[in-house]
């Protein structure tokens, strides 16, 4: 990819790496020479990626996780895993996520997409700050999508989806909140050299996003795929934002086809973004006097007031 800077070396993320976007993710970062950590939550599925990726990009490093990230306790135990093997982490890629054709509640009792499609990469991230500021200047990059403008008002009274189930509806607000997500923790995180940004990968994409619908939209959906772009195409953003001199100074941006653009008007209230931050710090358990081991306290650490930049910040690259 023009542009890229050498990534040769450094330590990268990536989670729901054992398929679409971000298998191809891991795959371009192994390729331009990065040690890699893929996360997956199933071996078999895990194991086959890691091979592939090690055949087809021998200049890379791998290490495979296991986790399922819907669950609180298995992204703490991935941390510290991480943190065992890795006292770096120059760049985490928040990827996975899921559509649930029907309501399902996690063992932490959230409703399964909020859990894997926003707590996950908001616990993730909290729990490797200490290896991201050790690596800085580093980047965190989380993966959203343009159906985040779909969402008109937030639900602030049913988050979990608990009066009525929509399984569009239920995956658009998580993609809303990865971006309100992105454009806090840039704000609370500007002077730390951890940088912050999401985009939308493009769409219709060949992978396996959306598998469990059924009826009329499992229907559309497979028609969509018939002339989708493939993964390699729409893992280009995540790897640019990884990668990529010209984002070097940037956080708290949204992008699209590698170029910075505006993500609704909803997600950048910065009032909603300071509640979902609240909201999600509370589920799960990051409340301020709550410490975790090795850390005072994960949430007010690094957090100062400073204006949201969208466009540069005191973040570089990796
Ligand atoms: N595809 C599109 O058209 C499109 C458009 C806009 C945005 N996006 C975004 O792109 C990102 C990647 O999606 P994709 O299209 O590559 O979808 P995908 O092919 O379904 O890949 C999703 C990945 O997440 C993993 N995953 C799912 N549930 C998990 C769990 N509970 N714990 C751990 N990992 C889990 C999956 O693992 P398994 O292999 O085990 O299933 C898979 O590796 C997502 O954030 C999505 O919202 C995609």
């Amino acid at each position: 990819m023009a542009g890229q800077i050498p990534i040769s070396g450094k330590t990268c993320l990536v989670t729901g790496a054992s398929s679409g976007l971000g298998k191809e993710t891991a795959l371009g970062l192994a390729r331009a020479g990065a040690m890699v950590l893929l996360v997956a939550r199933d071996r078999e599925r895990g194991e086959a990626a890691a091979a592939e990726i090690r055949q087809r990009a021998p200049a890379g490093e791998v290490e495979l996780f296991l986790a399922d990230l819907a669950s609180q306790s298995q992204v703490r135990e991935l941390a510290a895993q991480v943190l065992e093997r890795h006292q770096r982490l120059d760049v985490l890629i928040n990827n996975a996520a899921a559509v649930n054709s029907v309501r399902r509640v996690t063992q932490d009792g959230l409703e399964a997409t909020v859990a894997l499609n926003h707590i996950a990469p908001f616990l993730l991230t909290h729990l490797l700050q200490e290896q991201l500021r050790r690596a800085a200047p580093s980047r965190v990059v989380n993966v959203t999508s343009h159906v985040h403008r779909w969402v008109k008002a937030i639900p602030w009274d049913d988050l979990q989806s608990e009066r009525a189930y929509q399984s569009a509806a239920a995956y658009n607000l998580s993609k809303l909140m990865n971006v309100l997500f992105t454009v806090e923790l840039a704000r609370r995180w500007a002077r730390t050299g951890v940088s912050a940004n999401c985009l939308h990968p493009g769409w219709p994409l060949k992978t396996g996003l959306g598998r469990e619908s059924t009826g009329m939209s499992g229907a559309f959906d497979k028609l969509t795929k018939l002339f989708a772009a493939s993964a390699e195409h729409g893992a280009r953003t995540q790897l640019f934002l990884a990668t990529s001199p010209d984002v070097g100074s940037v956080t708290g941006g949204y992008f699209v086809k590698c170029k910075p653009t505006g993500p609704s008007v909803l997600a950048r209230d910065q009032e909603a973004a300071a509640r979902l931050w609240q909201l999600s710090a509370a589920q799960c358990g990051l409340g301020v006097g709550v410490a975790r081991a090795g850390h005072s306290n994960p949430l007010a650490d690094h957090e100062r007031t400073a204006p949201p930049t969208g466009q540069g910040g005191s973040a570089g690259g990796p």
